[in-house]
């Protein structure tokens, strides 16, 4: 039984592809220093698949802390690399936060990694790097073009990082996974996105307002060059995206890559706007949301929707969920965790 390193294995992303990994009969460690996710979430992840996760509380911002914890585990194959801040705003306040979080603790992992027997490595990139791409969909080859925010940014270095250090060391093999808009939640409900504070994303918004956590949700911008005025993203259910990191493991865990450093968009393909969103939660939930529109939000881009193709025929992975399913499994969530 292969072991793998999950990095930030107890947040949202992390916690659905720990689940997903031990499906597919992995044995998985977990890292995280729990400064954005709970313990809580390991019973979670042991009530869906019986097995207990190994975890480990670790700050990855300690060099020594990270060499030792190797030194331990030097027969893992495969390191999946959640473990960083991602909150936009918050990076924009605080960017030193961010680049010693993000980037620091990304190039202490890589220098251990290398020194594995086998050195696989999945990145969680973004979407983010392409900021407002010019053309929809958008392709891998897309220009990455200034970062909006310092959390872009930390995902456009690494990925930076990530290929140099690929281009003298043959024997790392590495996947940046870019991300459209991850949502939804596993559909037992044992695990979910748990934003803490006000939640910045839109769909945690939504279903908080939903459940009467939030009084009202405000549309950031009615005037955006769309079919109804109010941005476009692609929303991707998180276990969709999770089993994107499981296919891309096996990819160089079999050797199937074709090069030792490769990027994938992680999205449906399928662009919606705000307003869609919201109408696709009032139908899961039978309710009406009670909304209105405010200014636009610094930083958002029009629109940003995936050009699946790699995904679908390099990598062989196709997201299977549609909106809906995904914000059914949101909203399911919520009125598990609010007992409603
Ligand atoms: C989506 C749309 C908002 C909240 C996020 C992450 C980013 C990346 C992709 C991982 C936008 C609108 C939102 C609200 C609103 N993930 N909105 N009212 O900004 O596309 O990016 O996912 O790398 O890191 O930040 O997601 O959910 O914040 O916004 O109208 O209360 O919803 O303006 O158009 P975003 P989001």
């Amino acid at each position: 039984m292969k072991k793998i390193l999950v990095t930030g294995g107890l947040g949202f992303i992390g916690s659905h592809t720990v689940v997903e990994l031990q499906n597919e009969g992995f044995e998985v460690v977990i890292i995280d220093d729990l400064s954005n996710s709970s313990e809580t979430v390991l019973e979670g992840i042991t009530s869906i698949t019986n097995k207990k996760p190994i975890f480990e509380k670790i700050d990855l911002k300690i060099k020594s802390s990270v060499e030792d914890f190797f030194k331990a585990h030097n027969d893992i194959s495969g390191v999946i690399h959640f473990a960083a801040s991602k909150a936009v705003g918050e990076s924009v306040e605080n960017p030193l936060l961010y680049y010693e979080n993000n980037l620091n603790t990304l190039i202490y992992m890589l220098k251990e990694v290398l020194d594995l027997q086998e050195s696989n490595f999945i990145f969680s990139s973004s979407c983010t790097v392409y900021g407002q791409a010019d053309t929809m969909p958008i392709t891998e080859s897309a220009p990455v073009k200034p970062a909006e925010s310092p959390y872009g940014n930390t995902k456009q270095i690494g990925e930076e990082i990530i290929v140099d250090t690929c281009k003298v060391n043959s024997n790392l093999n590495a996947i940046a996974l870019r991300y459209f808009n991850p949502i939804g939640a596993h559909p037992s409900a044992n695990i979910g996105e748990l934003p803490i504070g006000v939640p910045q994303n839109l769909v945690p918004y939504i279903t908080q307002t939903g459940a009467g956590l939030r009084d009202c949700l405000s549309v950031f911008g009615d005037d955006y060059p769309t079919s109804d005025g109010t941005c476009v993203r692609d929303y991707i259910h998180v276990v969709d995206l999770a089993k994107a990191h499981v296919i891309a493991l096996q990819r160089l865990l079999n050797r199937k890559n074709d090069s030792n450093f490769e990027t994938f968009n992680v999205g449906t393909g399928v662009g919606s706007t705000v307003l869609e969103v919201i109408n696709a939660f009032e139908k899961v939930s039978n309710s009406s949301l009670n909304y209105k529109f405010a200014p636009r939000r610094k930083g958002d881009v029009v629109s940003a929707y995936a050009n699946t193709t790699r995904a679908n025929t390099v990598l062989g992975w196709k997201a299977n969920s549609s909106l809906e399913d995904a914000m059914q499994s949101a909203w399911k969530w919520e009125q598990k965790i609010r007992n409603l």
